[in-house]
């Protein structure tokens, strides 16, 4: 069997994406069907509308989501039909060297559905980052669903499929943010937002917030900044240094994604300090350092992909924190909107007006 659901599809280059019918077959084997009740617009997508990320028009784009498990495909033991599920695009494949080796964070193979989604004339979908769930219902791995408890929002769940997710996991998995740490987080959109509320949770007695957007900034105090700095007016080596007694903060996150800011963290950070890059830079970004501060300074400069979460260990545990109030996903919600909406979201986030718009099904 086959169903037939409405979806947003970005069909060539730079063109606006548009409304469509598409075809999603039942599960097969290892498979899950999931109906989605939110989806997030996330950066990449628009990165994907504009050829960015490669050439496999047409994609089916959504990939921040939160929905309930319709059926499965017989194999399938951990996930269950009406199973309320974050998606993810970590689905760990327990072969691979990382796991092997007790990583599954890492993991390097990681999988997809292997039925194609079409549309109605049976051209093939490239659904984003393998989830594709700006769609009524989408074809997923079973293993990229994560069951949470189902009184969460779907909105504010969904957001941990990605953005809020590798902002959190930033801190609290690659920096490894400790009780009474400074951090400062450089950029402050969905992302760098999320790392201050990890930051928060694990205990940083100092959260500075960088960005140069200060409506950013006002966002970041909401979710525990405890300081913050506009660095289109002061320099913010220097002012990350002040606040913290001349020595830099423990852990430097860079949520940005470029060499300046990349720098900035660099040099904002304390003696053995950490540096965490989890923005994603463009092919042409080249970085040059003297080699002897990257020596001389000492400690750890590492990148975040996905915040090396586990969403098994990582999504129920945050959904619970957010349920007893301690974690604010719904901060991060800036607005929620139609499935014929989301390029006008795209407008919006362009504009830096949004952490997040929440397509709501
Ligand atoms: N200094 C400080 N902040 C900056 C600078 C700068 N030079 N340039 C931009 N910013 C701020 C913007 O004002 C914005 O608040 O960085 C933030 C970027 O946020 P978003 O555009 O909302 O992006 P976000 O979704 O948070 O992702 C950030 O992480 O996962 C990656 O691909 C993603 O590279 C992107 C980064
Ligand atoms: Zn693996
Ligand atoms: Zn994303």
């Amino acid at each position: 069997m086959t169903h037939q659901v409405r979806a947003v599809v970005a069909r060539g280059k730079g063109a606006p994406v548009s409304l469509e019918t598409i075809i999603v077959p039942d599960p097969g084997p290892g498979e899950a069907l999931v109906r989605i009740e939110a989806c997030g617009v996330c950066h990449t997508d628009l990165h994907y509308r504009e050829g960015g990320i490669n050439d496999d028009f047409p994609f089916l784009l959504g990939h921040e989501a939160a929905g309930v498990v319709e059926s499965v495909g017989e194999d399938v033991a951990d996930v269950a039909p009406g199973d309320f599920v974050i998606l993810n695009w970590r689905a760990v494949c327990g072969q691979c060297r990382a796991c092997l080796r007790g990583r599954p964070w890492y993991c390097f193979d990681t999988h997809n559905a292997k039925q194609k989604m079409t549309l109605t004339d049976g051209t093939e979908l490239s659904p984003a980052l393998g989830i594709g769930a700006f769609a009524e219902k989408t074809l997923v791995a079973a293993g990229q669903c994560t069951k949470v408890d189902r009184a969460a929002s779907a909105a504010a769940a969904g957001l941990l499929g990605c953005g809020v997710m590798a902002g959190i996991g930033a801190a609290i998995n690659t920096g490894n943010v400790g009780r009474g740490d400074s951090v400062a987080v450089i950029g402050c959109g969905g992302v760098g937002a999320a790392a201050i509320a990890g930051a928060g949770l694990a205990g940083a007695a100092k959260v500075i917030a960088v960005d140069i957007d200060d409506r950013k900034l006002e966002t970041a105090k909401k979710l525990g900044a405890t300081h913050t700095v506009n660095s289109k007016d002061v320099d913010a080596v220097e002012a990350i240094g002040a606040l913290t007694g001349g020595f830099g903060a423990d852990v430097v996150i860079e949520a940005v994604g470029r060499p300046e800011t990349y720098k900035q963290a660099f040099y904002a950070r304390d003696l053995a300090g950490t540096v965490v890059l989890v923005g994603v830079p463009t092919p042409e970004m080249k970085l040059e350092l003297p080699l002897l501060d990257v020596f001389g300074r000492g400690g750890a400069l590492k990148s975040s992909w996905y915040g090396d979460c586990l969403p098994s260990r990582d999504f129920p545990m945050l959904i619970d924190l957010y349920l007893q109030g301690r974690l604010d996903l719904d901060a991060f919600v800036t607005e929620t909107i139609a499935l014929d909406e989301v390029e006008k979201a795209f407008e919006r986030m362009h504009h830096g007006d949004v952490l997040r718009s929440v397509v709501v099904l």
